[in-house]
């Protein structure tokens, strides 16, 4: 098999992807690139250890000439299309981490530059590819579970410890800027990747700023639900959060033929495992069990319960011309734009809005020009505000708080292993 030459660009989590490019046969890690020097150095020791031979860039226009033919965009989740437009008009293919987009503008562009470039995107939304969501897809895509009715996806994630850290001690890191609709796509993209239905409305929600946000300094409220009809007249409830007092990755799903249900993260053995009820299959009684194929123990290998495995995969098998069960642009900005019209619909105190179809050229060049994102230097806070609930001032001191208790917690634990 030919190996493909393949760059990371944002060697933090995108360190999960150079995990699979180092074990694979089916590409080379050609290259990485990331302009923060500490992050460098500590990849330097990690190919070392590993023996491996990686060029290492802290400049992108120099790692975009470097010779390699894909690139995997792990930096910024608010960056990711402009970067992933300079890499399809310099004829590379693109797998993008989690967002694909701030703004309608940014959509309209990247869509033009995957149809003019020929070249393969992909979307990394690996919460499509655990055990559960995988056999969801299955159940669903073989007629077992019958004509969509009704679905749920929760990928609630309590942040506060490691806050700090993750968000690098500044208010201005994106996870810190971000509304509470934004990370949507983990909770809503398995069940539109298992239906291939299209949202065409949603109605957005929130709850208030708590204690937990306070600590943390974050702009976005605890956590949001989104109602969304899809194009059949199913809906969707898809609840998601970085504040919520526990965690909860689950979902279930209701065909008109019987009900499929994982297990929820954090009780028994969470979405490894699923229950489903199905006429002809198991009556109304429930079968509990731990669906899995032939690639399933080697995903596990992988990260993330073996779901980074099956994007990556799909990823190259396109490249390769391949076959692939892979997240394209337009599925992409679905998932997405549950989550980007949420937001509107809750500040607009929950009307339901209608949800852009971006396939069809027409639509896109309407929102052309639509640039609107809290992300944004100049954004206009009292027309596009970030949430529907006043955002509270937080003092820089919180931030210096929190990297001052950070740093005592690691000296702490280098006397510890030294006493
Ligand atoms: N799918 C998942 O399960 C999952 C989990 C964690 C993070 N993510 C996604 O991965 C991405 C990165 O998140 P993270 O956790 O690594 O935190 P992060 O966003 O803080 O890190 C991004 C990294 O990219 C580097 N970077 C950013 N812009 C750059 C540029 N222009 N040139 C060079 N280097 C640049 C930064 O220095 C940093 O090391 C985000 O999009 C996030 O949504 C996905």
């Amino acid at each position: 098999m030919r190996k493909i030459k393949v760059g990371v660009l944002g060697g933090s989590r995108g360190k999960t992807m150079m995990e699979y490019a180092v074990k694979s046969d089916e590409c080379e890690l050609a290259a990485v690139c990331d302009f923060n020097g500490e992050v460098l150095a500590s990849l330097k020791t990690f190919f070392a250890e590993k023996g491996c031979s990686v060029a290492l860039y802290d400049d992108f226009d120099k790692f975009l000439s470097c010779g390699i033919e894909a690139v995997v965009l792990a930096n910024y989740a608010n960056e990711h299309a402009p970067f992933a437009v300079r890499c399809l008009n310099g004829g590379l293919h693109v797998l993008s981490e989690v967002l694909p987009v701030a703004t309608l503008r940014e959509a309209a562009l990247l869509a033009d530059a995957v149809e003019a470039s020929g070249k393969v995107y992909r979307y990394a939304e690996n919460y499509c590819f655990s055990r559960a969501t995988r056999e969801m897809t299955r159940l669903f895509r073989s007629g077992e579970l019958g004509d969509f009715e009704y679905a749920e996806g929760e990928y609630m994630h309590n942040c506060e410890g490691g806050w700090g850290e993750l968000t690098r001690f500044s208010r201005d890191h994106w996870r810190n800027r971000m509304d509470a609709f934004y990370y949507s796509t983990h909770s809503c993209g398995p069940v539109l990747h298992a239906t291939g239905l299209r949202p065409v409305s949603v109605t957005g929600f929130e709850v208030p700023y708590n204690a937990k946000t306070s600590r943390m300094g974050c702009s976005a409220t605890p956590f949001a639900v989104e109602m969304v009809t899809l194009e059949n007249g199913g809906l969707l409830k898809s609840l998601h959060g970085i504040a919520p007092s526990r965690n909860s990755v689950w979902y279930c799903m209701y065909g008109s033929k019987g009900k499929f249900e994982s297990g929820r993260e954090g009780i028994g053995k969470g979405t490894d495992e699923v229950s489903i009820s199905l006429d002809g299959v198991t009556g109304e009684a429930y079968k509990t069990y731990t669906p899995g194929d032939e690639l399933s123990d080697l995903a596990e290998t992988y990260g993330h319960g073996g779901s980074d495995f099956f994007t990556m995969r799909s990823f190259l098998r396109a490249v390769r011309g391949e076959e692939d069960d892979g997240i394209g642009l337009f599925e992409a900005l679905d998932m997405h734009f549950v989550g980007h019209f949420a937001h509107i619909s809750s500040v607009r105190g929950g009307v339901p809005v209608a949800i852009p179809d971006f396939r069809d050229p027409a639509v896109r060049a309407r929102c052309r020009d639509d640039d609107a994102s809290v992300f944004r230097p100049g954004n206009d806070f009292s027309q596009n505000p970030v949430s529907r609930y006043p955002t509270p001032s937080y003092p820089d001191s919180l931030y210096e708080e929190q990297r001052a208790a950070h740093e005592k917690a690691l000296a702490d634990l280098a006397a510890q292993k030294q006493g």
